[in-house]
């Protein structure tokens, strides 16, 4: 009996025993087409004879040189960069609209010009005009970049096979828009295929690419997600809009280490490197105030130190509220219950509010003991002792463990004038830092030391 044949959807996927109009799981219309399977040559049952070669199998010993980047002299970027960029390489920037990614790329678009790229920036949401004179307001006017205003995707692959760039940065991807594919600008399929005709550009020429893609709530465009998959690295800018503080931070990447992060702060000048990021989220900081600690973080391949803030007060509503900023919302619930259920400390009737000072988001789990140590601080109203920095992950039974890179953070610590640290038994501390360790082993012992209660 003959194989049924099978269907599915070229927008998201799908798979249908039979043709349909319109696909039921993402609602595009005449995307459905069936899939044909390919056949490998004679001996092979499926229709047609076009017979595929050979693969030349190598071993994974083979010689391989690293391959040649280009570094464009902002430290913050070439680091998540994974130490600069890479021919050929297709890379996604995403972050909220008004982040500053145009900014930032255009600055970047600057400076690997500089560095001896043929650069093309295609904006899709400015005129060349706007975009240049914003160039100038960041004193890169004389920098060797092309401009070009353009959405079509025709017309922006016909340019770039033309004039051949090394470096091409569209701005947008939501606003690249493809002639042959039958839906809405800035739609899932239209997304998908921009990205894919420009990175396939980007692996057949050597030109690097960069996608700016905003980031979306629900609704009729499609976020950068979508194009993950199709690019060799993503990076993230994110920051509160508040706050002058950005953060590249590099979540996939082919050619070096994921969950780098590059800081920069927004000034009236555009994006400038913070090579200290320590010093920035610490400043600001007074005295030891009951609810705030200082977490030794690691961030990527850097320590970062950021003050925790925890709010802790008697709620008027009969569902207390749990408010997180910088931190995982399940997380915090997560140490709620077992400063609840291995100490004894109830939070019923209290709302809860946490804050990572300085728009930052932490999701090592290392900074469970410093988010313990802020709400008991904020609940028992009593500080911690001054210039104290603390780090480990909690687990559910309530002990400490020790997480990695003890001594870098520690270091981090000393160098910004700290004295003592408190972290979990059994870490390997070095003994070199310099700081009076306070070691526990779980979180009982933690609220009797530091809060004499529990
Ligand atoms: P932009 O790069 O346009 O954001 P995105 O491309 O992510 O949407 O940046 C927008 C914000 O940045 C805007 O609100 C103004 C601010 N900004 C500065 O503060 N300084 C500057 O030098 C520039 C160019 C922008
Ligand atoms: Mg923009």
């Amino acid at each position: 009996m003959a194989k049924s044949a099978s269907f599915s959807c070229t927008a998201c996927g799908a798979v249908y025993s039979k043709w349909s109009g319109r696909c039921d799981a993402c609602g595009e219309w005449n995307t459905i087409v069936e899939d044909t399977p390919l056949s490998t040559g004679p001996g092979s049952k499926s229709l047609g004879a076009k017979r595929g070669t050979s693969l030349t199998l190598t071993d994974l010993s083979a010689e391989e040189t690293p391959p040649p980047r280009t570094q464009s002299g902002i430290t913050e970027l070439d680091r998540v960069l994974g130490g600069g960029m890479v021919p050929a390489s297709a890379i996604l920037v995403g972050g909220d609209p008004g982040i500053g990614k145009s900014t930032l790329l255009l600055q970047a678009a600057a400076r690997f010009s500089g560095a001896g790229l043929k650069t093309i920036y295609v904006s899709g949401e400015e005129a060349s005009a706007q975009v240049r004179m914003r160039a100038q307001r960041l004193g890169l006017g004389d920098a060797p970049v092309k401009l070009a205003a353009a959405t079509s995707l025709r017309d922006i692959l016909t340019t770039l096979e033309a004039e051949k760039p090394d470096l091409v940065v569209i701005d947008s991807i939501q606003t690249v828009w493809a002639d042959n594919v039958d839906s809405a600008p800035g739609s899932v399929s239209q997304v998908r295929a921009a990205a894919h005709e420009l990175t396939s550009f980007a692996k057949r020429k050597g030109a690097s690419v960069i996608l700016v893609g905003h980031v979306t709530k629900e609704g009729q465009i499609a976020g950068p997600r979508v194009v993950e998959h199709m690019v060799d690295t993503v990076l993230y800018f994110e920051g509160e809009r508040g706050h002058q503080f950005r953060i590249l931070r590099s979540v996939k990447n082919r050619f070096g280490p994921a969950d780098e992060i590059g800081v920069f702060e927004m000034t009236g000048g555009g994006l400038a490197e913070v090579s200290n990021p320590s010093e920035l989220f610490l400043s600001g900081r007074g005295d030891p105030a009951p609810g705030s600690v200082v977490f030794a973080g690691i961030e990527g391949t850097r320590p970062v130190l950021v003050e925790m803030q925890a709010l802790v007060a008697p709620t008027p509503h009969s569902q207390p509220r749990r408010a997180v900023v910088g931190w995982d919302g399940a997380r915090l619930a997560m140490i709620l219950a077992v400063l609840e259920a291995r100490c004894g400390i109830p939070f019923a009737g209290l709302d809860v509010y946490l804050n990572v000072a300085g728009g930052i988001k932490i999701s090592e789990p290392a900074a469970d003991l410093a988010v313990a140590a802020a709400l008991l601080s904020a609940r028992e109203d009593s500080s911690l002792p001054a210039e104290t920095v603390v780090f480990g992950e909690i687990s559910l039974s309530g002990a400490l463990r020790p997480v990695g890179q003890t001594e870098n953070r520690l270091k981090e610590a000393q160098k910004l004038g700290f004295t003592s640290a408190i972290v979990p038994a059994g870490g390997k501390p070095g003994g070199k830092s310099g700081l009076t360790l306070t070691q526990l082993g779980d979180l009982t012992a933690f609220v009797g030391d530091i809060f004499g209660a529990g």
